[in-house]
């Protein structure tokens, strides 16, 4: 249980009493004591009494004996709270023994549909799509742990127009010589090559859009082929995903085109709700509230002129499958913040026409742009989009040089080993450690960097607190006697019993940089408490307590870089 909870809990009823009806304590770590609570302040106008009073009555309230060494109020109507190094020892020997440390199955699992990556079929991965992957396995990992049904949907880019010229171009160039360009990963230039002669040749044009009508018509001939290109770019896909180490697998595809079938479906029930108007030749929903820049209503394009459905429908005809197939009471879709708007109208609509409702929620995890090092969007030095590849390869390759360079005796083998697990987990976190709406620069010292917010500085303080390990000879017994006598011993222990408030809040918000945050501050509590109390200098039951301290620390950086995707390794 951890101490916010536990403070919260006590303090609630007896603010209830005072107040005449239910009160948030608003209970926070505090430099004046250990604790406090501000929640008299709030109360105070309301029930027309000095905030100092109101303190005074809920102290006399609540029950605090047996967890608080003081309690008292102080300045303007604070609750200061000291919590007892008794009860401060019994809840970190409750982490020691639980493996979740802290951290609870939720009571009331829900089915949660995470929709990430999503990269087009024959387009190069640009790093919009690097980011919905790595924030979208985050929400899926911690999800999982929580003991939700978790679905990943991988919504490719398979379906629409541009499949008439990238088959015909395939056709040109022959089944074969196709196949190896594109399992080659050469994704961009097979689609720009398509777009040169869709551009510069009407005979081609004309071919290609023959083409959109047969795939549409399903015709046989055209589908395999299609297939062919789907099927090469997913293997493609999938080796990114393994260099990545995310948890997506080809389970998880789910395209554009698996809706289909039920595009019809979508516009034929919107038209008999009467939410379907004609505008311009095409069918549309104007939810209310979305105007553009004139001041007029703003249409969702449901089918288009010339009858064929887009990216819209095939959204809404997504979502009424993950909600009534799959049944599904959270959505979340991890896209950049550029089709905030597509979203928001997609769930307004789903809402009118009631396939979105309460207890059901549909959330847009939007993100910024990864900047390049001249604060402009990220460029390739030609000036195209940068390979998503490319870039993960670098990080892996930098990293493994630094390991090498500090530690040359390494092998080739425990070199890579390292190298990936640091190149990697640096990508990851410097982007996970940012807030997620914001765009950030990528900047390779800085995210390589052994100090500072970074996950080499989390690897490494984890590595060092296993060479503790090694050198004791011996793991920690969690069933030693904790002693906190130290107030670097105190500050640690305060920072592990936070994990759980964590990851609970990071359930709703899904707001990575705050478990990022928080696992630097601990491992850099855990640097100050190694700093002043020695581990394997001490002897008898201060040692056994102290390396339960590191112990927990370990787990709980390994378990939370875990969280983010990133790997631990025993030594660098
Ligand atoms: N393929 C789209 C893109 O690259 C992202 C799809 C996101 N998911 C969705 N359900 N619309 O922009």
């Amino acid at each position: 249980m951890d101490l916010e909870r536990l403070l919260t809990d006590r303090l609630a009823p007896a603010f209830a009493t005072v107040a005449g009806g239910p009160v948030d304590p608003l209970v926070r770590r505090s430099p004046r004591a250990d604790f406090q609570s501000d929640a008299a302040l709030a109360l105070a106008r309301r029930l027309g009494r000095p905030p100092r009073d109101i303190a005074a009555a809920v102290l006399e309230h609540a029950e605090l004996d047996d967890v608080c060494a003081a309690a008292e109020v102080s300045g303007p109507g604070f609750l200061n709270l000291t919590v007892a190094d008794r009860t401060l020892a019994t809840l970190v020997s409750g982490l020691a023994g639980d493996d979740r440390l802290g951290v609870p199955v939720a009571p009331a699992p829900e089915t949660v549909v995470v929709d990430y990556s999503a990269p087009n079929v024959a387009k190069e991965m640009h790093v919009g799509h690097l980011r919905s992957t790595v924030i979208g396995d985050a929400a899926v990992r911690l999800l999982d742990w929580l003991g939700h049904r978790v679905v990943r949907v991988n919504h490719l880019g398979d379906w629409g127009t541009p499949f008439g010229m990238l088959i015909e171009h395939l056709v040109d160039l022959g089944e074969a010589e196709a196949t190896q360009e594109l399992s080659m990963g050469d994704l961009d230039s097979f689609y720009k090559a398509a777009r040169v002669k869709f551009d510069a040749d009407e005979a081609f044009r004309e071919r290609s859009r023959q083409r959109v009508v047969a795939l549409q018509g399903g015709d046989e001939r055209t589908l395999r082929l299609w297939r062919l290109l789907v099927e090469q770019s997913e293997r493609y896909f999938l080796t990114v995903y393994e260099l990545l180490d995310v948890t997506l697998t080809r389970d998880d595809f789910r395209g554009e085109s698996a809706y289909n079938d039920r595009l019809g479906g979508v516009v034929d029930e919107l038209d008999r709700l009467g939410l379907l108007r004609a505008s311009d030749g095409a069918d549309c929903v104007f939810p209310s509230g979305f105007t553009g820049r004139d001041g007029e209503p703003l249409p969702l394009i449901v089918r288009k002129g010339d009858g064929g459905y887009g990216y819209p429908a095939t959204d809404l005809a997504a979502l009424r499958h993950r909600t009534d197939d799959l049944g599904a009471t959270r959505l979340l879709y991890v896209v950049g913040l550029p089709q905030r708007q597509h979203f928001a109208m997609v769930f307004a609509v789903a809402e009118a026409a009631g396939w979105l409702r309460p207890p059901t929620r549909a959330v847009h995890l939007g993100f910024g742009s990864i900047l390049g090092s001249d604060g402009r969007m990220l460029r390739s030095r030609a000036g195209g989009s940068v390979k998503l590849v490319g870039l993960l390869e670098e990080a892996v390759a930098r990293a493994t040089e630094l390991a090498r360079t500090k530690n040359p005796e390494l092998d080739a083998e425990a070199a890579a080993e390292i190298g990936r697990a640091v190149g990697i987990g640096a990508i990851k976190y410097a982007d996970l450690a940012t807030d997620r709406a914001r765009d950030y620069v990528l900047d390779w010292e800085r995210m390589l960097s052994l100090d500072g917010n970074t996950a080499p500085y989390l690897q490494y303080a984890y590595s060092r607190i296993r060479s503790v390990f090694r050198r004791a000879g011996t793991d920690a017994r969690p069933d030693a006697e904790i002693l906190l006598t130290e107030p670097a011993e105190r500050a640690l222990a305060f920072e592990l019993l936070g994990f759980a408030g964590v990851v609970a809040e990071m359930e709703r918000s899904l707001e990575f940089h705050h478990l990022a945050g928080y696992l630097h501050r601990l491992a850099s509590t855990f640097s100050a408490f190694y700093e002043r109390c020695p581990v394997l200098r001490a002897s008898g039951e201060l040692r056994e307590s102290r390396l339960v301290l590191a112990d927990l620390t370990a787990r709980t950086l390994r378990q939370g870089l875990h969280l983010l995707g990133i790997r631990t390794v025993e030594r660098m």
